[in-house]
């Protein structure tokens, strides 16, 4: 059952708060149960409710350079549309853009979203979301739907400085979010050896403009 939309869904003003200002001094946070309780059962529901067959290997590179290299990624990809299990998420995230907007002037016009099934032993080599691949990528958000995720499952996501250095190793549990400066931090996803679930999303220049 999805909540019905009509009820108004007011992200924390203190959440919002909290990733501008930490965007603005480090780079990049992670954040436990950040999202409403409501928010991740719908897309709980969602993601249940998608077949296997829904999925898409993911590819590499853009346009013309797009393949599919499953020795660098290994995930498949639903991106997400707009319906009743995601519309809630997709206001929050409107709200976290015009909060970034008005506070760190990132000029961030559109975002875009995908499940990301990694299959057990799928991993993502070390890469940057934004510069090269992506440059109108700004802010990517990941937000990870696996319920009782343990440490010996594996599939953690290690976030990296612009020197290489390891920041951060993150279990993907349930309801955990990180957001970071697409451009400024290299991060690859180890190996799981459970299905492993996450959204992930960004928040984009206008291409047209580009
Ligand atoms: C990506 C990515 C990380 C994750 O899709 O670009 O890095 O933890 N995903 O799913
Ligand atoms: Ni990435």
């Amino acid at each position: 059952m999805n909540t019905p939309l009509n009820i108004p869904l007011e992200p924390e003003m203190s959440t919002l708060a909290l990733i501008s200002q930490r965007l603005a001094s480090c780079g990049y946070l992670i954040l436990d149960s950040a999202l409403p309780e409501a928010v991740m059962k719908n897309l709980s529901d969602y993601l249940q409710n998608l077949q296997l067959e829904n999925f898409k290997h993911a590819g590499i590179g853009r346009d013309k350079d797009f393949h599919v290299d499953t020795s660098i990624r290994g995930d498949e990809i639903h991106w997400l549309s707009h319906n009743d299990s995601s519309e809630q998420y997709f206001q929050w995230i409107e709200q976290l853009r015009l909060e970034l907007n008005q506070n760190l002037f990132l000029g961030l016009f559109d975002f875009e979203t995908h499940f990301a099934h990694y299959p057990p032993g799928a991993f993502y080599k070390r890469h940057y979301d934004g510069f090269k691949g992506n440059p109108s990528r700004i802010v990517t958000t990941i937000l990870y739907l696996n319920q009782d995720w343990q440490k010996g499952d594996g599939g953690e996501l290690c976030l990296y400085d612009g020197t290489d250095q390891l920041l951060e190793t993150i279990l993907p549990s349930y309801g955990r979010m990180v957001i970071f400066l697409s451009e400024d931090f290299p991060h690859e996803v180890l190996p799981a050896k459970r299905d492993r679930y996450s959204l992930t999303g960004w928040l984009r220049l206008n291409q047209n403009r580009m």
